[in-house]
This record gives structure tokens, sequence and C-alpha cells, in this order.
């Protein structure tokens, strides 16, 4: 300014001196925008994606799947069926995912480990069903999405990208065949066991123990997902499948709704060395809210902020690159005070940005959190897939059927009873009832 009034006449003055006020008034405007910002308004501009929610199943369990009887545009936090006084582990419904500024949701097909061995098939096959005809039913409010750009698509035309996940292994019943045909039919993840081992891998109830790990089948099946373009989900498997698995996938995983181990000790959640390995594989950790995995043993009750510290935790060790939200509504019957609901995303976005934890949250980080970085590994599963699109073909592995024989032992289960495919001609003759 100095430089400028030595060569200036008082109309030059008053240009200058008018032109700063104006300055002055677009840097506040700027000043005061930037302040005004909510962490929520990263829900505005990247979609909000969510990892898991278990609706699909309480269909099932409440309604037999019946449609007509459910009517998902209500609030229904006070249903008689429905509302919190009469289901546990229910948290959902059209207003509130609305009011939550839920961009796209990976919608559950679960199916118990009871049915193992049994009708499991059949009964995921009745779950992506139902997931498919809630998407017809309430067509102004949610789109099916089956690639990454979907999900992008879905959410300009303001509606809720819904995706299917096949939650456990036991839903393939060891058959490559089956977990083609789920792709075929939109699934577009699935999570390697529930809380049950396969034949061919072990579930997370093994603890940092084994019983098969990944089994060379198990190795078939990650490999046909990479091939097909399915997320590997790993949230459910023990640790050493984890590891396991990382050391072998050509592409990015998921974990679709786990936490962090070294803050809640319990082998649901994700243990630091792991968290090293997703980073390395590029993939995504999406936080689960369940008030059992993000505080355990501290006699309190469960708070937004547990769920905040797992976020940071993440963070902090592996990078803004790898977090997401995989809350479980539905599918736990106890959440942390302030997440009570699918409404309540927005209000976790805006107390990040308002923590003053080091580093702060940028807006940035926050879209990827919120569902930029799901994106990119979906992206990436697809980029994978179309690369083997040309060298590989439908991979014919077919299970031991010993591997399963053994492993219908290990829960009591008569070997063979509910076969008969050819592999179990030998185990049939000498384990199975005579018809
Ligand atoms: C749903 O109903 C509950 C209880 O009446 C109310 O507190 C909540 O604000 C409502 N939510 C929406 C999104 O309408
Ligand atoms: C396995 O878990 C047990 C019990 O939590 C612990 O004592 C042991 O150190 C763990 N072993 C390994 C190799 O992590
Ligand atoms: C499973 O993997 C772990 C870690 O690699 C290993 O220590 C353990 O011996 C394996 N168990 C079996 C049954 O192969
Ligand atoms: C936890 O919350 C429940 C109700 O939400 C309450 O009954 C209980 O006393 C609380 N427990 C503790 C330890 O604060
Ligand atoms: C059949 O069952 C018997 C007794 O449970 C067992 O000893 C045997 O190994 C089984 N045979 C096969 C082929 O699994
Ligand atoms: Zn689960």
């Amino acid at each position: 300014m100095e430089v400028w009034t030595k060569y200036c006449c008082g109309k030059m003055m008053y240009v200058t001196v008018f032109s700063s006020v104006i300055l002055l008034v677009i840097g506040l405007a700027i000043g005061l925008s930037v302040n005004n910002f909510k962490g929520s308004d990263a829900l505005d501009s990247a979609p909000l994606i969510d990892g898991h929610n278990d609706l699909p199943f309480n269909i099932y369990e409440i309604l037999n799947n019946n449609l007509d009887e459910f009517d998902f545009t209500k609030n229904l936090t006070d249903d008689k069926l429905w509302g919190k006084k009469a289901c546990k582990s229910c948290f959902t419904d059209l207003p509130r995912l609305r009011k939550g500024k839920i961009g796209a949701q990976f919608w559950v097909a679960y199916v118990p480990c009871s049915s193992q061995y049994m009708d499991a098939v059949q009964l995921t096959m009745r779950q992506i069903d139902v997931i498919k005809r809630l998407v017809v039913k309430y067509s102004n409010d949610m789109q099916f999405v089956t690639e990454a750009k979907g999900i992008e698509e879905a959410w300009k035309n303001k509606k809720i990208g819904s995706m299917i996940g096949v939650e456990g292994g036991h839903s393939i019943d060891s058959s490559l065949a089956v977990l083609r045909l789920y792709y075929e039919l939109g699934a577009r993840y699935m999570t390697l066991t529930h809380s049950c081992n396969t034949p061919w891998a072990d579930a997370s109830t093994v603890n940092n123990g084994s019983v098969h790990n990944l089994t060379e089948f198990g190795e078939a099946v990650v490999h046909e997902m990479n091939r097909l373009g399915m997320l590997v989900d790993l949230s459910h498997v023990s640790h050493n499948v984890m590891r396991r698995v990382l050391s072998i996938t050509k592409a990015p995983v998921i974990f679709s709704h786990s936490s962090v181990f070294s803050i809640c000790k319990i082998y649901r959640n994700v243990p630091d060395d792991v968290l090293n390995m997703v980073k390395n594989n590029n993939g995504v950790v999406m936080v689960n809210f369940y008030s059992s995995f993000v505080n355990c043993n501290s006699g309190r009750n469960a708070t937004m902020q547990d769920v905040i510290d797992h976020i940071n935790y993440i963070r902090k060790l592996i990078g803004p690159d790898h977090v997401g939200i995989g809350a479980d509504y539905d599918g736990v019957t106890s959440v942390p005070q302030g997440l009570e609901d699918v409404s309540k995303y927005p209000d976790l976005f805006d107390r990040l940005y308002e923590s003053n934890v080091e580093p702060r949250w940028t807006k940035e980080d926050l879209e990827k959190l919120a569902g930029r970085n799901l994106i990119r590994v979906f992206k990436a599963v697809e980029g994978v897939r179309d690369s083997l699109a040309k060298t590989e073909h439908p991979r014919q592995d077919i299970i031991n059927a010993k591997d399963i024989s053994e492993d219908q032992k290990a829960i009591n289960m008569k070997p063979g009873l509910c076969y008969t495919a050819k592999e179990w001609d030998g185990i049939k003759s000498t384990n199975k009832t005579s018809q």
C-alpha cells in the first residue's frame, strides 16, 4: 500500500481504499463461510456409505419377509412391532435414513450359522430376494446399485444407493458355482465367515488360534471373488485368516463392520498388524458402532466418543484413506449414546470436525471417511476384475467332501446327511443313514 500511494493522486487513492474495502468484505465472507462449515456438510459433498445394515434379517424375523405388512416410509421409532420398546435391534426406516443423510447402504443378506449344511443357500436367496423387492417397492427413495459408479449416480438422483452384501461364507455351502450366481444376482461383497467356521475359513470365535485357517479351497474362494469383482469382507474372520487373505488377495479388501482390537480386545476387532496390512493393501476398515465392540469391560455405557476414538485410532495409525463407517444398525441390540439410530450420522461428522484432535479433520478427510474411501476400493476391485478378465476363467475347484464331513462332526452333525452330490459318494456309504 505504501508503494502505491507514492505514485498516486487523490482519485487513485480513493480507488485503492475502495478496492481494499471490497477485498476485506470478500475475505470476511470467505472466512465466515469456512467458519460456518459443519462436519455434516461433508455429507452433502460426498455420499455417506454404510457398510452394514441388517434390516433385511429383521424383516425376515418379524414378518417372514412379507413386505405388504411393512411401511418403510413411516417413522418406526415408536411402532408397536418395530419401535425400540418392541424390537431391541431395530434402528432403521426411510425418514431416519434421510435425516441421517445416508447416500448408500450395503443391505445384508445374512442367514444364521444354524442353517449351515442345511438350508443356508435357500435362505440366502430369500434374503437377496427381499432386498431386491424392498428396493423396487420404495423406488422413490432407493436405487439398486451393483457398481461403484452407480453409487454416485444414485446419490445424484437423491436416492439411497442400495447394494447387497452376503454375510458369511456358510451361505455358499462350499460351492464356487453358488458364489458366482450370488454375484450375478447383484451381491457385491461376501463376508468370508459369520461366527461359525466354514470348512475353508476360521471365524473370529477361534480367537488367535486356528482350526483350518484359510484352506486351499478358501484361497480359491478369495481368488474367484477377485476374478468376479466381488469385495472380500474380512469382518468376522479369525485374525490369522485376516492375515492370510491380505497376503494372497489381488484386490483391496474391506472390513464391512469392525472396530479396533487395541482399544477393545475382542477378536471381532482388527489388530494393529492387520491394520498396517490394510494400508499396504489399499483397503478400508468400516468402523462398527456396536456398544460391546467400541467400549468393552469399562462398566459404563458406550458413547459417540468411543466410536470417534476408534475412527481416530485408525486414521492415526494408517491414515485417512483407510477408514469408513459400517455401523451394524439392526444387527446389534445396543448402540452408543448419541448414535441411537440411523438418523445420527450427521452428529458424528459434526463432532469429528469440532474435536481438536491433531491433525484436525478436514472436509476432504471427512468425505473420505463418509464414502470416498469405499468408492476407491470398489473401483479398484472392479479394475482387478477387468485386468483378470483376459487371462482367468471361472474356477472349477470342488471342496474335498472330507473337509466338510470333519467340520460337521465337530458340531455333532451326522456327516453327509444333507448331501447327494457326486463328491459325497464315498462318505455317504459309510456315514449316511440308509434311505
Ligand atoms: C421419529 O420419531 C421420534 C419419536 O417420536 C422423533 O424423536 C424423531 O425426531 C423422529 N424422526 C424423524 C426423522 O422424523
Ligand atoms: C493369544 O491370546 C491369548 C489370550 O488372549 C494371549 O495370552 C496370547 O499371548 C495370544 N497369542 C498371540 C500369539 O497373540
Ligand atoms: C494358522 O496360521 C497361523 C499363523 O500363520 C499359524 O501359526 C498356525 O499354525 C496355523 N494353523 C494351522 C492349523 O495351520
Ligand atoms: C446404561 O444405560 C442404561 C439405559 O440406557 C441405564 O439403565 C444404565 O444404568 C446405564 N449404565 C451405566 C453403567 O451407566
Ligand atoms: C464315518 O463316521 C465314523 C463314526 O462317526 C467315523 O469314524 C468315520 O471316520 C466316518 N467316515 C468318514 C468317511 O467320514
Ligand atoms: Zn456381523
